[in-house]
C-alpha cells in the first residue's frame, strides 16, 4: 500500500522530519523558503497532509486547488492563517498546538511587560550609545509592576497563566475582559475581576493582550481605546498583529498618551510599522513568545502527532474542527 504524501512547509527539527518519514513520503523545506500561494498550491499537489506554520495561508482557493488534502497541522496555537469554515466545508481537518506552549508564552508575556514597565530596551540602547556618563535621580524611572493593576484582554489558557504570575508572584490586582467569564473557582485563587472593556482600559496599569485574532478582534486597540488608557499605563501585545492599530499606537507612544508598549507581534509582520522603529518607548521582539527550544520542539512534536494520527486512523490530539472526526 502506498504511503500518504505530506508537505512540511517550513524548516523544522530533523528529528521531527524523521518521525514523519516513518509514516509518510515527506517533502520538506529545510531551506525554509516562504512559499507564495501558487507555489504552496503546486507543492501541495498529491499531498494528503500539510505541516504548516503561521506563514502558510490555507484558504478556499488553496483547498479548491488541492482536492487530495485531508489534514493541515499548524505548528502554532493561533490559526488565523487557516480559513476554518472553508477547511470544514472541504472536509479538511485542521489542528493546532495548544497547551504545550502556555507557560513558556506566559513567561515571555510577563517578561515583555516587565521590560516595558522598567524601560529595559530604551535604557540599554542609551548605555550602548555611550550616553551613560552619570547617575541622575529620575534616570529611566519606570512604573512598578508589583502591586499594580494587571489588565488582561483575552483570558484563555495563556491569559490565565499570566494572571497567575501577576497575582501570585507580584501581588498584582487582576482585571480581565474576555468573551466569556471564568468560573468562580478559576477567578478566586487569582482574585481576578471580570470587567467590561472600558473599565479594563481605564483601570489597567499594565494591559496585556492575549486574545486570538479574528475579524471582530481587528484593531480592538486603536486610537479610541488608547485614549481611554492611563497616560502612565503600558500595553503589551503577544497575541497577533492586527489586534492593535500599530499606526495609532506609534502616535500614542510618541505623544506619551500611554507610557510605553511591548510588542512581539505586528500588523503585516515581519514588516514593522516604520514609526514604531523610531519611538523610544517601545520594546520590540520578533514574534518569539513561544520560542524556547523545549517548547518549540513540543509544538513540532504535537503537530506531527496530529498529522500522523489523522492520516493513519488514529485520534488527533488537538483538532480545531473536530466535528469532522465525529462525522467520519
Ligand atoms: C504563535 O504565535 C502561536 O500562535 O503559536
Amino acid at each position: 500500500m502506498s504511503r500518504p504524501a505530506v508537505l512540511v512547509a517550513r524548516a523544522v527539527f530533523p528529528e521531527v522530519l524523521a518521525q514523519l518519514a516513518q509514516h509518510f513520503d515527506v517533502e520538506s523545506n529545510q531551506a525554509d523558503t516562504i512559499f507564495s500561494k501558487p507555489e504552496l498550491i503546486q507543492r501541495l499537489q498529491g499531498k494528503a497532509g500539510a505541516f504548516t506554520t503561521g506563514s502558510e495561508r490555507i484558504d478556499a482557493d488553496v483547498l479548491a486547488a488541492c482536492p487530495q488534502l485531508r489534514v493541515v497541522a499548524n505548528m502554532a496555537v493561533g490559526y488565523n492563517n487557516f480559513d476554518i469554515p472553508a477547511c470544514t466545508a472541504a472536509g479538511v481537518l485542521a489542528t493546532n498546538t495548544p497547551d504545550v506552549l502556555t507557560e513558556t508564552t506566559a513567561d515571555f508575556g510577563f517578561a515583555l511587560m516587565m521590560a516595558t514597565a522598567r524601560r529595559m530596551a530604551e535604557s540599554e540602547h542609551f548605555l550602548r550609545r555611550g550616553e551613560w556618563t552619570r547617575w541622575s535621580y529620575d534616570m529611566f524611572a519606570g512604573s512598578d509592576v508589583h502591586g499594580s493593576t494587571l489588565g488582561i484582554l483575552g483570558m484563555g489558557r495563556i491569559g490565565q497563566a499570566i494572571a497567575r504570575r501577576g497575582a501570585l508572584g507580584f501581588g498584582m490586582k487582576v482585571f480581565y475582559h474576555n468573551r466569556s467569564r471564568l468560573q468562580t473557582e478559576q477567578e478566586a485563587p487569582l482574585g481576578a475581576r471580570y470587567v467590561d472593556k472600558a473599565t479594563l482600559l481605564s483601570e489597567a496599569d499594565h494591559l496585556v493582550l492575549v486574545l486570538p485574532y479574528s475579524a471582530s478582534a481587528h484593531h480592538a486597540i486603536g486610537a479610541a481605546e488608547l485614549a481611554q488608557m492611563k497616560p502612565t499605563a503600558t500595553l503589551t501585545n503577544i497575541a497577533r498583529g492586527g489586534i492593535v492599530d500599530d499606526a495609532a499606537l506609534a502616535v500614542a507612544l510618541r505623544e506619551r498618551r500611554i507610557a510605553a508598549a511591548g510588542l512581539d507581534v505586528f500588523e503585516g509582520e515581519p514588516a514593522v510599522h516604520p514609526d514604531l522603529l523610531t519611538v523610544p518607548n517601545v520594546v520590540l521582539t520578533p514574534h518569539i513568545a513561544s520560542s524556547t527550544l523545549a517548547t518549540r520542539r513540543a509544538m513540532a512534536d504535537l503537530a506531527a502527532q496530529n498529522l500522523i494520527a489523522a492520516l493513519t486512523g488514529g485520534v488527533p490530539p488537538t483538532p480545531i474542527n473536530g466535528e469532522l472526526l465525529k462525522r467520519a
